[in-house]
């Protein structure tokens, strides 16, 4: 593995967007060099940077990477967030930005969004509105949003939209722009404060990669199959090894930069390849995450699932689902159960509603476009393709898969 200058494991991943391409760097202990990084990408021009960061963050992290942007001759002003789904909003991204105004921030001057993929959604949404667009350097602190939430240029936030019966709904990720990051800096030495429900949840997009993996690295380009690499992780998650840890996260950042240059702002309707496909599990997940009564362990304390608990649940809805379909063997869906069960996340769930009011909030979910229903479906173990409208009984036979 490649040394940074101070002897230390570095990865990088390059995302070809263009004009908008950049580089995802992976490390330990970035984040006290992120002054010399940011310098590096922006140039001289930059004079000030607004930190957003997440409020529960240890805060030493925080200090050493706004020491480091003063050290290259940044002026550093910071903004907190606590990262609730109810912050993800247009306020906030508003806060964001008059926070900017009163430090008289210009054109050139970036964001830096140290955070989940929460406060990089909202960062990222904030600096895309800011002077119609400001550079936003994302530093993800957890790994889904490693491995995700920070590459790719979704920004976002959610909206509270009146119901006809007066209650109100949260609508996830409704209003938003594309905006890629300058730089994204991946730090794991972060990882070490994460809890460790958090560290398996975000172990379940790295498995949603591994079930793409083989439609997207070339092949002969690594020694390990990514699903191998994932599930062999599997058992040290309580201590992962750094190196290994680097290697995943940068391995992941190249399967979703492959992606998202295929098909940038998810245009295509392909049935083969497009950004859709990222959406692997995430349509059964989507119909669970927002229940408040799933826990993933039956302890009602840990009511609702994480959003990586649901896409594991989703994972093996749609492995069984694809096997109902003829499009993957049984054995391979019961790898992929296995691999979620290894991983610590649920592989079943007790109190699902029934199949018909699944199938209703699958419906309801934005990825239905003009009425139709698409699901993305394993077709092997490492590909997958859109599937329009699948019959009811291989939705069901997915939802059946996963009831405890
Ligand atoms: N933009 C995209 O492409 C994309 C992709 C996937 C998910 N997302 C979005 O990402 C969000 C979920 O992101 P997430 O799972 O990172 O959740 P999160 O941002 O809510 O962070 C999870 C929790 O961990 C805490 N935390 C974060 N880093 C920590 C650290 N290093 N140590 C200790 N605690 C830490 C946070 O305070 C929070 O309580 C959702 O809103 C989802 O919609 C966006």
């Amino acid at each position: 593995m490649p040394l940074d200058p101070h002897n230390k494991p570095l990865r990088r991943v390059r995302v070809e967007l263009g004009p908008r391409s950049y580089e995802a760097i992976v490390g330990s202990g970035l984040f006290a060099r992120v002054g010399e990084h940011v310098r590096a990408t922006l140039g001289s021009a930059s004079k000030h940077a607004a930190i957003v960061a997440d409020s529960s963050l240890p805060a030493e992290l925080v200090d050493s990477a706004g020491a480091s942007l003063r050290r290259s001759g940044f002026l550093v002003s910071t903004v907190q967030l606590d990262a609730a789904e109810r912050n993800k909003s247009v306020r906030e991204a508003e806060r964001i930005c008059t926070h900017m105004a009163s430090a008289r921030m210009e054109r050139q001057d970036p964001v830096i969004a140290i955070g989940g993929g929460i406060v990089g959604d909202v960062a990222g949404f904030a600096a895309s509105m800011y002077r119609r667009g400001v550079p936003v350097i994302q530093c993800p602190t957890t790994l889904l949003a490693m491995v995700d939430a920070s590459i790719g240029g979704k920004t976002g936030a959610n909206l509270e939209v009146p119901n006809a019966d007066g209650t109100t709904s949260l609508l996830k990720n409704l209003v938003g722009a594309f905006h890629q990051p300058s730089l994204v800096l991946a730090d794991v030495a972060c990882l070490g404060s994460l809890p460790i429900r958090h560290l398996r949840a975000g172990m379940a997009e790295c498995l949603k990669h591994a079930l793409i993996a083989r439609d997207v690295e070339q092949s002969g380009t690594h020694e390990t199959d990514l699903f191998q690499q994932t599930t062999d992780i599997a058992h040290s998650l309580t201590e992962p090894d750094k190196g290994a840890m680097i290697d995943l996260i940068a391995r992941n950042l190249a399967v979703k930069a492959r992606v998202v240059e295929s098909d940038e702002h998810e245009r295509s309707t392909a049935e083969v390849g497009g950004r859709a496909i990222l959406n692997l599990g995430h349509t059964f997940a989507h119909a669970i995450e927002t229940l408040s009564n799933l826990s993933p362990d039956g302890d009602p304390s840990n009511c609702p699932l994480h959003h990586g608990e649901a896409v594991g649940l989703g994972l093996v809805a749609a492995a069984h689902a694809a096997a109902k379909l003829g499009t993957l063997d049984q054995r391979d869906a019961s790898r992929i159960r296995g691999a979620v069960a290894a991983l610590g996340l649920p592989d079943r769930i007790a109190g699902l509603p029934d199949n018909q009011s699944l199938l209703a909030r699958m419906h309801h979910d934005k990825k239905v476009s003009a009425g139709r229903l698409r699901l993305i479906l394993p077709h092997g173990l490492g590909h997958a393709r859109s599937h329009f409208d699948p019959p009811v009984p291989v939705i069901e036979a997915g939802w059946n898969a996963v009831r405890a």
